[in-house]
């Protein structure tokens, strides 16, 4: 059964663990020069229907560490720019194609995408969900802190596609995270539902950033206004004022506390160029380890 990355939720917290096993055992063979050609011979389509610059140069090299050949796709150049159905360019893909990641909107484009595509599909970043993302997180927390388990995650900014999908997260490793989000821009309520049935009591939402970092182990923001949401940038600035994650806020964490941010970071917004530059931040090991695990989630499903 071709089996797809499209969400943390299809995957068992054993299975994600694997996959973060093999995103070290690759990230010391890259570092030390041993072959690990997984993809031998394989092509992997990287199609984008928004900007990127982590995600699509850390696919590309990786497919070519791999052995592999990754072959980048933008809607604006190929016929999904001018309508062509998802259903149609799924089904031509996978007859190319060893396996596809895909960066776009709805988080059903990727899901139809899939259900027409006979090869591994990954999800690159939807509006919902960034589940790339949070594994090169959970990576970069297990080198710093030894494990992901035991510890506090704070969320302070928007409930975006990075807050759900660190929800999911909590849910299935069940740490404890909490999220700070000004009223109206909480996480997606099925996923909070979701989470909360499968973890009831480790995620709680307030409106107050001091809440959600005091005693925190880990630290995460992210833009106020996601890409797609540019009309809005404004309008947030203002409902989200309070919500930099500066110097005072980070003080009420744990004196050991890593900051994350996924990036790209909007300095004197969501972050304050002191945290993001100061020695908790380990936003470059986080940026690196896409690499590493995106390898591993290709090497696990593309066969
Ligand atoms: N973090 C991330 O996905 O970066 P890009 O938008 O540059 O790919
Ligand atoms: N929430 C951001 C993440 C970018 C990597 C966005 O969707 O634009």
């Amino acid at each position: 059964m071709t089996r797809h990355f499209l969400a943390l939720h299809d995957f068992t917290k054993a299975e994600l663990t694997s996959m973060l096993d093999l995103a070290a055992d690759l990230k010391a063979k890259q570092k030390s020069g041993v072959s690990h050609k997984l993809l031998d011979g394989k092509t992997v389509a990287l199609v984008f229907e928004k900007a990127s610059t982590r995600t699509r140069i850390s696919f590309e090299v990786g497919v070519f560490q791999l052995g592999g050949h990754g072959l980048f796709v933008s809607s604006g150049t190929s016929q999904m720019g001018r309508g062509e159905p998802i259903k149609d360019t799924a089904r031509c893909m996978s007859r190319y194609c060893d396996g596809v990641m895909i960066r776009t909107f709805g988080q059903n484009i990727v899901e139809e995408f899939a259900t027409y595509s006979d090869v591994p599909v990954i999800n690159g970043l939807t509006d919902l969900f960034h589940p790339c993302q949070i594994m090169a997180d959970l990576q970069t927390v297990i080198e710093r802190k030894g494990t992901c388990a035991g510890l506090k995650y704070a969320w302070v900014g928007d409930g975006n596609n990075m807050a759900n999908t660190w929800i999911e997260a909590a849910a299935i490793f069940g740490f404890e995270l909490a999220l700070a989000c000004p009223k109206g821009y909480e996480p997606d309520a099925s996923v909070m539902t979701w989470a909360q049935a499968a973890a009831p009591g480790k995620i709680t939402v307030t409106t107050d950033p001091k809440i959600a970092v005091t005693a925190a182990d880990v630290i995460n923001t992210d833009v106020w206004a996601s890409m797609g949401q540019e009309a809005e940038q404004k309008e947030r600035e203002q409902a989200f004022a309070g919500y930099c994650l500066d110097d005072a806020l980070v003080a009420l964490a744990q004196p050991d506390c890593i900051v994350m941010h996924c990036l790209p970071a909007h300095r004197g917004e969501e972050i304050s160029d002191s945290v993001i530059e100061g020695h908790h931040s380990v936003v470059w090991d986080e940026a690196e380890n896409r690499l590493h695990v995106q390898k591993a989630i290709m090497a696990t499903l593309i066969q």
